[in-house]
């Protein structure tokens, strides 16, 4: 049984999609240990509370010391024993503080496919762009922006007719979908990294 522990920053959609992946079975061998957030206003705590799961929040506003922060995470963290982090809308940026003490096993989910449109608002730059088809990507995270070893991808397509918001919508469908298979993936010990690539066994 591997303990995760998801970090937040606001609503919280993919918290809530893992947690009901795992209560259903379709990810095996985890639990939430803990949700983190940076925001002690971010929606997605509620659900947490009301789940029974233990939250930490630690304001991150006017700390401008990111590794003096990502510190105080890392002590935070340490009475449990978490094995995996799951970033989850968590908006901001990780030192190497944490990316060294938690080497290979912080995740997260971006809103486009990497390496294009890194960084905030993926979905608005996508349509700028013009691309016809978009998606997520789950990634490893290391200590640069988005940058990290990609485990898996969904794309969708974008309409002409597209919004940002319509977009969004139809890329946080998979979200849900793809940061629930890739968690159940590192749960079972299937994902093996090297270098920029990471390979799932068995597959
Ligand atoms: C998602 O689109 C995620 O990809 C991005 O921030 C958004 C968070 O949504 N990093 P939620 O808080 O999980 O609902």
């Amino acid at each position: 049984m591997i303990n995760i522990a998801v970090f937040i920053s606001g609503r919280g959609s993919n918290f809530l999609a893992l947690l009901k992946n795992i209560e259903k079975g379709i990810i095996q061998n985890c639990r939430i240990a803990v949700v983190f957030s940076n925001n002690p206003s971010a929606k997605g705590l509620e659900y947490a509370v009301s789940a029974g799961i233990e939250i930490i929040t630690i304001p991150s506003k006017n700390r401008s010391d990111r590794a003096e922060y990502d510190k105080e995470i890392i002590n935070a963290l340490a009475e449990y024993n978490i094995d995996l982090i799951c970033l989850a809308g968590y908006m901001r940026i990780v030192t190497s503080e944490l990316v060294e003490a938690y080497e290979n096993r912080i995740i997260n989910i971006h809103p486009a496919l990497l390496p294009s449109f890194s960084g905030l608002h993926a979905q608005k730059q996508a349509l700028d762009y013009g691309v016809k088809v978009s998606g997520c990507t789950v990634h490893f995270v290391d200590s640069g922006m988005d940058t990290g070893p990609v485990i898996l991808q969904k794309t969708v397509p974008v309409y002409d007719n597209d919004t940002e918001d319509t977009l969004s919508a139809r890329i946080l469908e998979q979200e849900h979908i793809a940061y629930s298979e890739a968690v159940a993936l590192y749960a079972a010990g299937k994902l093996q990294v090297s270098g920029r690539k990471v390979k799932i066994l068995d597959k």
